[in-house]
């Protein structure tokens, strides 16, 4: 048995309206009906554009989120239907680290109180000196100096931030870490140094990862298993190489096929499926196939049966009615994709993985934002929805400075998602280690914005 096991997970979230007696007037699917397995020592990747679903499923595995319906299998436990007092039990195993480090740190607390909080309630070690003493050894394994107990978060850069962030859920002896957005909030040299300090504390440690992100360079390089959801579905499923080299879903195709190439002369000639149509409203989903609405190979059943997600063989498993066929190239297109052949992508997608990858400029390498290219039709590139409204997660977040000392209080749901800074790091920049520390932040702030949901839920996942 996997150590996480979703089976059929459903979030819907209910519309309210009505001035004196609140109806529930519909429903938002975030997540619904995923089924997934992470193995122990394992890294599963989860990417997908913004608004389908990735960090509710997350908080819902954490139980941050009620679940609607299905089961969050952990350990041999269905976490989903545990009462309140049981799940306090599982809450130290299952960690959470969140896109935006400053605002789920509590710029009040020092280093040293912010992870010695987690242990306290859950009772790891007998004292303050020993809770000291644990603290020094973890800061350590993240790369902070142990002077860094008594400093407060503000005095960190964003990326030893992190760091902090990595540092609270490892004193709690996780087994299972949830990292929503590790590093989309991080400078691309940072991002590298992060993603590697991930890498070495799962090998040294024995580490389970769910990793969400929109940055698909990202989630390849960590993961061993890589799921792409869309509008609160999976629709393909598949080992990291297996994905990279051939994705049949034809939102995969299209998202693969978004990524820039850092080699000029491949990049001039890189064809990109252009989707029609933007994310469909997780409030009033399509019918049948979900993705029928914007797909260049839609067929008349695909509007009336949902597709489950099915292995075509090697675990390669893909939410397609006609995966095969668009293969195969049986199947009729049924709305332009924007080039003549889709087996160039591929091409270029292996080509891709040849090419010595160089870190490239943030603004150009956004994975799943592209920049739009005209099309004649007046089509959008795939990930183009992303880019919508998205800005960076400082600007997103709510409150100020001055309320810092509320993050305790109740904070918007969900704050942390609701910003991304797109970046994209290419495997290289992952694949070296940090040749130094990136410099401390300039000066605190009291102007700074702090999330204070996203603080609260990270003392609530504690
Ligand atoms: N508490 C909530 N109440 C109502 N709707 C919600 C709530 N939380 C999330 N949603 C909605 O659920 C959908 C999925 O949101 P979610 O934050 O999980 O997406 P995401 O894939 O993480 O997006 P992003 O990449 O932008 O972080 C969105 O339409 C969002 O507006
Ligand atoms: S089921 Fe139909 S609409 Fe959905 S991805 Fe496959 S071909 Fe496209
Ligand atoms: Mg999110």
């Amino acid at each position: 048995m996997s150590l996480l096991e979703l089976d059929g997970v459903k979030v819907h979230f209910p519309v309210k309206k009505g001035i004196f007696f609140d109806r529930t007037v519909g429903h938002v699917y975030a997540v619904d009906g995923v089924s997934l397995k992470v193995e122990a020592g394992q890294t599963y990747g989860l990417v997908g554009e913004s608004g389908c679903g990735k960090t509710t499923l997350g908080r819902a595995v954490l139980r941050l989120v009620d679940v609607t319906d299905g089961e969050v299998v952990f350990d041999g436990t269905d976490l989903a239907k545990l009462p309140d007092e049981e799940m306090r039990r599982f809450r130290r195993r299952l960690q959470m680290v969140f896109q935006d480090p400053l605002g789920s740190l509590n710029p009040r607390q020092n280093v040293e109180s912010i992870l010695a909080e987690g242990m306290a309630a859950h009772g790891i070690g007998k004292d303050q000196a020993e809770r000291r003493e644990k603290i020094k050894e973890i800061l350590a394994k993240v790369g902070l100096p142990a002077n860094a107990l008594s400093r407060y978060p503000h005095e960190f850069s964003g990326g030893q931030r992190q760091r902090i962030g990595i540092a609270r859920a490892l004193v709690l002896e996780p087994d299972v870490i949830i990292c929503d957005e590790p590093v989309s909030a991080l400078d691309v040299s940072v991002q590298a140094q992060v993603i590697n300090l991930l890498e070495e504390l799962q090998e040294s440690l024995g580490l389970t990862y769910l990793v969400i992100a929109h940055d698909l360079a990202v989630v390849r390089h960590i993961s061993d298993v890589i799921g792409v959801m869309y509008l609160g579905g999976l629709v393909e499923e598949a080992p990291s190489d297996v994905l990279y080299e051939g994705p049949k879903h034809p939102y995969t195709k299209a998202l693969m096929s978004a990524v820039p190439v850092p080699d000029p002369e491949i990049e001039d000639r890189r064809e990109r499926i252009l989707l029609q149509g933007d994310l469909p409203s997780p409030a009033n989903p399509p019918a049948g196939c979900r993705f029928h609405t914007r797909c260049p190979w839609a067929q008349d059943k695909c509007a009336v049966e949902r597709p489950a997600l099915t292995d075509l063989g090697d675990g390669h498993k893909v939410a397609c009615h006609y995966a095969r066929e668009i293969d195969e190239g049986t199947v009729v297109q049924t709305r332009s994709t924007g080039i003549d052949a889709v087996v160039a992508t591929e091409a270029v997608a292996s080509k891709e993985a040849a090419v010595s990858e160089t870190v490239t400029d943030p603004a150009s390498a956004a994975v799943a934002v592209p920049a739009p290219r005209p099309a004649a039709d007046g089509a959008v590139p795939a990930a183009d929805a992303d880019a919508s409204g998205e800005a960076p997660a400082e600007a997103a977040a709510s409150g100020s400075g001055d309320d810092a000392g509320d993050t305790g209080a109740e904070g918007p749901e969900g704050s942390e998602a609701g910003g991304t800074a797109e970046v994209a790091v290419t495997e290289e920049a992952v694949a070296e280690k940090p040749a130094i520390e990136e410099p401390a932040a300039e000066k605190p702030a009291a102007d700074e914005p702090v999330a204070k949901g996203q603080a609260k839920e990270a003392s609530e996942s504690a």
